[in-house]
């Protein structure tokens, strides 16, 4: 009998902010984890795309031993976790933009929210928007072209760079004093972002709170000693696109030597 296990996926590499957030919060779990990187970007992607991609990965998670998947992409839980819950009996925890935590640090109540164009036309983050902002400045800014530059390895390519300030610029002009990092692989930009709307714009992502959640609804199910095998805190991850792009990113994201296999396709 194998312990249970947490599966975690994404487009790419982004998801593993989260799941360093994850393994912080409950480090004795076991992970599983998938990177779809042979078809990030998802942001720029249709959204049966994004639900056959999500679906198809679920499935994999599941077969792997997955008790709890977490969605670990804005984008896919903007387009799929509806399709995912009606389908699959596992539980969800998806991630959405922080809107509601930055309105309530704002001082001067204009927020940016930097995402992909998929997440911010979505009819999940337009809810988001009418309950919790309905009377602020959130100023939205898609990013195209920035998680696909991540997914290149560019953090500090003036290519990437280029994108990046183009980005930014509107919201530093706008006086925005809050920004949500509202798409996974964002946070791994987080220095250069810094670096360009300055050290008084405090960045917000929303990976320790998925933890929380995530955590919570695990120790429901599988309270501690509950009869299951021990786990073991491990990782393994697959991705269908260089594991050695995974493996640096997992290093950067304090995950250390994460174990990667190579995903067939699924
Ligand atoms: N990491 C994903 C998110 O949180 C999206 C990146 C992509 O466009 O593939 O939205």
């Amino acid at each position: 009998m194998m312990p249970p296990r947490i599966g975690v996926f994404d487009s790419g590499v982004g998801g593993l902010t989260v799941l360093a957030a994850l393994h912080r919060q409950i480090p004795d779990t076991d992970f599983l984890y998938v990177a779809d990187s042979a078809n990030a970007p998802y942001g720029e992607r249709p959204d049966e795309f994004i639900v056959e991609r999500s679906r198809r990965i679920t499935r994999f998670l599941i077969d792997q031993g997955a008790a709890l998947v977490v969605v670990a992409c804005n984008t896919a839980t903007a387009a799929a976790i509806a399709a995912l819950r009606a389908e699959f009996k596992v539980p969800f925890v998806g991630i959405e933009p922080g809107v509601k935590p930055a309105l309530r640090l704002s001082r001067s109540r204009r927020v940016g929210v930097m995402a992909t164009p998929s997440t911010l036309r979505s009819a999940k983050f337009s809810a988001l928007l009418r309950t919790h902002a309905a009377d602020a400045e959130v100023r939205l800014q898609p990013c195209p072209g920035l998680a696909e530059g991540i997914e290149r390895g560019w953090l500090d390519d003036p290519a990437l760079l280029r994108i990046l300030e183009a980005c930014c610029e509107p919201l530093r002009r706008e006086g925005c004093d809050t920004v949500v990092l509202g798409c996974t692989h964002y946070p791994l930009l987080a220095p250069q972002i810094e670096r360009l709307l300055g050290s008084d714009v405090r960045l917000l992502d929303t990976a320790q709170a998925v933890a929380r959640q995530a955590a919570r609804l695990w120790e429901q199910r599988f309270p501690q000693g509950a009869g299951t095998p021990a786990p073991a805190g491990q990782i393994q991850a697959w991705t269908n696109g260089d594991p050695v792009l995974l493996q640096r990113m997992a290093a950067l994201c304090g995950l250390g030597d994460l174990a990667v296999a190579r995903l067939a396709d699924i």
